[in-house]
């Protein structure tokens, strides 16, 4: 029936390969525990067997709907191929080791940012953010910027991954893999 995994990461190179601008962006929505939800695009830093993997800032609004409730939904449209790629399923947080060593990869401006701001806290004047930039800039001159412990990787372990394809006239094609017993059944929808 295959793996949907190597299918999803087929798609992404795909949609790279036709020009599809940020082929990795994806929007995550998240809900309270109240049920209420909330959504906003982040980036597909890995896609594997265990799952799909993004960075966040623990604290932030994402972040605190994501300790109370672990179940999330993820959707990736690429406009360029027509297709859309719709996963939900629980989180996991990475360990410390997985985040410093992605920490380490990224440009120094990303960790200084990511090190300055409080991710979703309303701040007075952007030029205080600038300022504590700064002021982490002066006091990390060889640019060793620690990660916060706040700053962390997470992964969508999948219980459903469903793949969308635009087709004419109109009725597109719709594949639902459901996690069942170690492996994958696969549904039909309509579209
Ligand atoms: C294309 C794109 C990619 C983004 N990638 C990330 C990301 O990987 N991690 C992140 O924390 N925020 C990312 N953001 C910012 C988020 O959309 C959002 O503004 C921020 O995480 C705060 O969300 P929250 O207040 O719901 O926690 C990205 C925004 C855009 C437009």
């Amino acid at each position: 029936m295959g793996d949907p995994i190597a299918r999803f990461r087929r798609w992404v190179r795909e949609a790279a390969r036709a020009g599809a601008p940020l082929p990795e962006a994806m929007v995550l929505a998240t809900a309270d525990l109240r049920g209420r939800p909330s959504a906003r695009s982040v980036l597909l830093k890995e896609a594997n067997e265990a799952g799909f993997v993004f960075y966040t800032n623990a604290l932030s609004r994402k972040g605190r709907e994501m300790a109370a409730n672990p179940w999330v939904a993820l959707v990736l449209y690429w406009d360029v191929t027509g297709r859309q790629v719709r996963v939900e399923g629980k989180l996991r947080e990475l360990s410390a080791q997985a985040a410093d060593a992605y920490w380490a990869e990224r440009p120094l401006g990303s960790r200084l940012a990511a090190a300055a701001s409080e991710q979703s806290r309303p701040i007075a004047d952007r030029r205080n953010l600038l300022a504590r930039y700064r002021q982490l800039e002066r006091s990390y001159p060889s640019g060793n910027v620690p990660r916060p412990e706040h700053w962390s990787g997470f992964c969508v372990v999948p219980s459903t991954i469903e793949f969308w394809t635009r087709a004419e006239p109109r009725l597109h094609k719709r594949e639902l893999f459901s996690r069942s017993r170690g492996g994958w059944k696969v549904t039909i929808l309509q579209p």
